[in-house]
């Protein structure tokens, strides 16, 4: 059967796969550096719903039987649904933010997927009352006139300071990225994050190894935040990338590929 979500698989079918889940608002394509410093190992990337190749959130939603409120949940469910569709029961699993946010739905609901996690750039606890007011504001935005505009400004925080200073091209593409980012897409996924329970007691009784990596400069998931997942994990190893901001993939796709790399090596 045909993945519910877009599905790539860079690698040879054979060992433990490792599934990459990508940031809002972008999509799978913000892995390629990364991948490509994977060779050796069997990399399976995935669009969310309503991101890159992958269906509506309502096609997905339907053809999953579940309900059409934005929800992680349903996001996590297609990652289920779309690995079994090519065979993959179990996999290390890292998410980059809003990527996070579904292993760690994952994480909660689907745990035998797990052979183990990577959680990048990203956080357990729920949002604020005054972030969850700016999603839906920005939600509300996307599905009206301004479309993907409305996430334009984000291309001053998800870059780190020293990539604003040093990069330009960067800078570029991320606001290129942002400008061909799905309103769709934008509109539940914004919903969806807004609705996300605190997953830290998911974290408590997990077996199995686990990464929690962190941009030096992210501005949007501070130090705290990765404190507190390293401290709910029994197995974890911290890794700070000096130089990056949120979007440590693309800041710093070697130090993220290492990282990665020494994940997969600690898992069976
Ligand atoms: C992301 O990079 O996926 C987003 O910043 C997540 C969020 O808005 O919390």
């Amino acid at each position: 059967m045909t993945p519910v979500l877009s599905l790539t698989r860079h690698g040879e079918p054979g060992g433990l796969p490792l599934v990459l889940l990508h940031a809002f608002p972008l999509d799978s394509r913000m892995w390629d550096e990364v991948v490509a410093l994977l060779p050796e190992l069997d990399v399976i990337t995935l669009d969310a719903p309503g991101f890159g190749g992958s269906p509506t959130p309502l096609a997905v939603a339907e053809r999953l039987g579940r309900p059409t409120e934005p929800a992680l949940e349903t996001y996590a469910a297609a990652v289920v649904d779309s690995l079994r569709s090519t065979g993959v029961e179990r996999a290390v699993v890292a998410g980059l933010s809003m990527g996070g946010y579904a292993a760690l739905a994952l994480a909660e609901r689907h745990r035998s997927l797990l052979a183990g996690i990577g959680l990048l750039d990203t956080k357990a606890s729920a949002d604020d009352d005054a972030a969850r007011a700016n999603r839906l504001r920005v939600a509300e935005a996307a599905a009206g006139d301004a479309g993907s505009e409305a996430v334009a400004p984000m291309v001053d925080q998800v870059l780190g300071e020293t990539t604003h200073a040093q990069r330009p091209e960067l800078v570029e593409r991320m606001r290129a990225l942002l400008g061909e980012a799905p309103p769709v897409g934008i509109a539940w996924a914004q919903r969806a994050m807004a609705v996300r329970p605190d997953r830290t007691a998911a974290l408590e009784d997990l077996d199995v190894p686990a990464l929690v990596l962190r941009g030096a400069e992210d501005g949007m998931s501070p130090q705290s935040a990765l404190n507190a997942m390293a401290e709910a994990l029994s197995d974890v190893e911290v890794v700070v990338v000096p130089r990056s901001g949120h979007m440590s993939a693309l800041e710093a796709p070697d130090q993220v590929a290492d990282a990665l790399r020494a994940l997969h090596a600690r898992c069976r």
